[in-house]
């Protein structure tokens, strides 16, 4: 099967490698030819473990190919995956403009070409309940029939960080779409492609299309949930561990996405949390779980510096803090949305002075943070971030600050405060090697007075 993936931002150049290496013959095409030469050269824009060696492989096996030319790249293809980006305007609805450009381009190049077989055009991209229909209409009213081309949704539902392993054992994939033939032929695509046995659930393509919102702002709930929970476990002694354990013992609430923190961050949460509030609004629905979503996970990003302040006094300025770990979630270098963005933000407002440490997502915060050079320093180890500082915020739970050497941070810190927004440790654990220290959910020790 000829397969297209247009755009090669996170989804399309994940599953479009990913069917290459399941024997495919796949041409991912961008308009950033920048960034199409760097793919050609297997050079990964982003950070994804095990990504670079697969589309290297792929690339070697002839089976890989990018190009920038979206028009010659659909004209041979059987199966054309839309995966362009839909970011968030200002009012929270997606924004569909690469959408449109590519349909644009997809259309004066087919509007004539002689048809031989069907195509089926696939919207990877989460796009808001209707975008489907409104496709098939605008090919319908420039002269494309759908006997020509069939428009399905199958939603993506990767993971940042372990991606690969979610396309090759996905829990489950939905197709949606009007015509009985096309979502057999994907099916089919899925079902031999694919070892792992999965359910594969077809049903209308907007079925399909709000599923993904539905499923993104479930998920985001139970996490805005839980960490208003350890708020209230801080508050009553009650330990936030146990009561996720408890819970998520529970057949019918399920043990993961109970796990609190400094709140979700990344592309796709927040994003698509927005965008469900501006759909149901379009249509007089007010989803008023998902706005407290939403207004939980905004507060909970910062609400844990209150203690941090309290600490000293709110005397603050010119304080040297240590962050351990800036990326959204571990195994990733996005930052887009992450936690520690408010937090440092939060800090340099107070006038202290920042250092980070983050295996892999450093030099994108040099970007986010450009003009404030002076006050913020980039480590390149341990030693350098925990060194002269007067607290350690635990920002993301990378795997390597579960093992961290925490004698010789105590005594190479000004002030030995630990703040644990991750569960990665326990004030009992902290306190034993001389720490004050606040983790979430856990009320604080301070042992010395500021
Ligand atoms: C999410 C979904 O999990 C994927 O199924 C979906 O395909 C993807 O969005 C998307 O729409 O493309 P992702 O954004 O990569 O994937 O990250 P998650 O692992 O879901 O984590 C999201 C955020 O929630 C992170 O900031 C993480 O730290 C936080 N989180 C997660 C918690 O605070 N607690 C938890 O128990 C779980």
């Amino acid at each position: 099967m000829k397969i297209c993936f247009v755009g090669t931002g996170y989804v399309g150049l994940i599953s479009g490698t990913c069917f290459a290496d399941l024997g495919n013959s796949v041409i991912c095409v961008d308009n950033n030819k920048e960034k199409i030469n760097c793919l050609r050269k297997g050079e990964v824009p982003f950070f994804e473990p095990g990504l670079s060696e697969k589309i290297i492989k792929n690339i070697n096996s002839n089976r890989l190919t990018f190009s920038s030319d979206l028009s010659q790249s659909i004209i041979h293809s059987d199966f054309i995956f839309i995966a362009v980006g839909t970011p968030d305007k200002k009012d929270g609805s997606a924004d569909l403009s690469s959408i449109d450009n590519v349909l644009e381009t997809i259309i004066s190049s087919l509007k004539f070409h002689k048809f031989t077989k069907q195509k089926l055009l696939i919207t990877k991209s989460t796009v808001p309940v209707g975008t489907g229909k409104k496709i098939a209409t605008l090919f319908k009213k420039n002269g494309i029939s759908s006997k020509n081309i069939a428009v399905l949704s199958n939603p993506e539902f990767l993971r940042e960080g372990s991606a690969i392993y979610d396309f090759f054992t996905p829990e489950r994939i939905v197709i949606g779409g009007e015509n009985a033939d096309a979502i057999q032929r994907l099916k089919v695509q899925y079902e031999t492609n694919l070892l792992h046995e999965c359910p594969i659930i077809t049903t209308n393509l907007e079925t399909a299309e709000l599923s993904k919102y539905t499923s993104n702002t479930f998920l985001a709930t139970k996490i805005s949930f839980i960490n208003e929970v350890s708020n209230l476990c801080e508050k009553t002694g009650a330990d936030i561990q146990c009561i996720s354990k408890i819970m998520g013992l529970d057949k019918r609430i399920g043990k993961l996405f109970l796990q609190p923190g400094p709140g979700y961050g990344g592309s796709c949460f927040p994003k698509d949390v927005k965008a469900l509030i501006s759909v149901a609004d379009e249509n007089d629905v007010s989803m008023d779980i998902a706005k407290a979503t939403q207004s939980i996970n905004a507060k909970q990003k910062t609400i844990h510096l209150k203690h941090l302040y309290d600490y000293y006094n709110n005397d603050i300025k010119n304080k040297t803090i240590g962050i351990l770990g800036i990326s959204f979630k571990p195994n990733t270098d996005d930052i887009r949305e992450a936690p520690s963005l408010e937090i440092i933000k939060d800090l340099l407002q107070k006038k202290c002075k920042i250092k980070v440490y983050d295996p892999e997502a450093l030099s994108n915060l040099k970007k986010v943070f450009k003009e404030d050079a002076t006050n913020i320093i980039y480590c390149q180890t341990l030693d350098d971030v925990s060194t002269d500082t007067d607290a350690l915020i635990l920002t993301t739970e990378w795997n390597m600050f579960r093992e961290l050497d925490l004698d010789k941070i105590h005594d190479l810190m000004n002030v030995p405060l630990f703040i644990d927004l991750r569960l990665v440790y326990t004030t009992k654990t902290l306190t034993a090697h001389g720490f004050d220290c606040f983790c979430i959910g856990e009320p604080p020790i301070f042992n010395r007075n500021y």
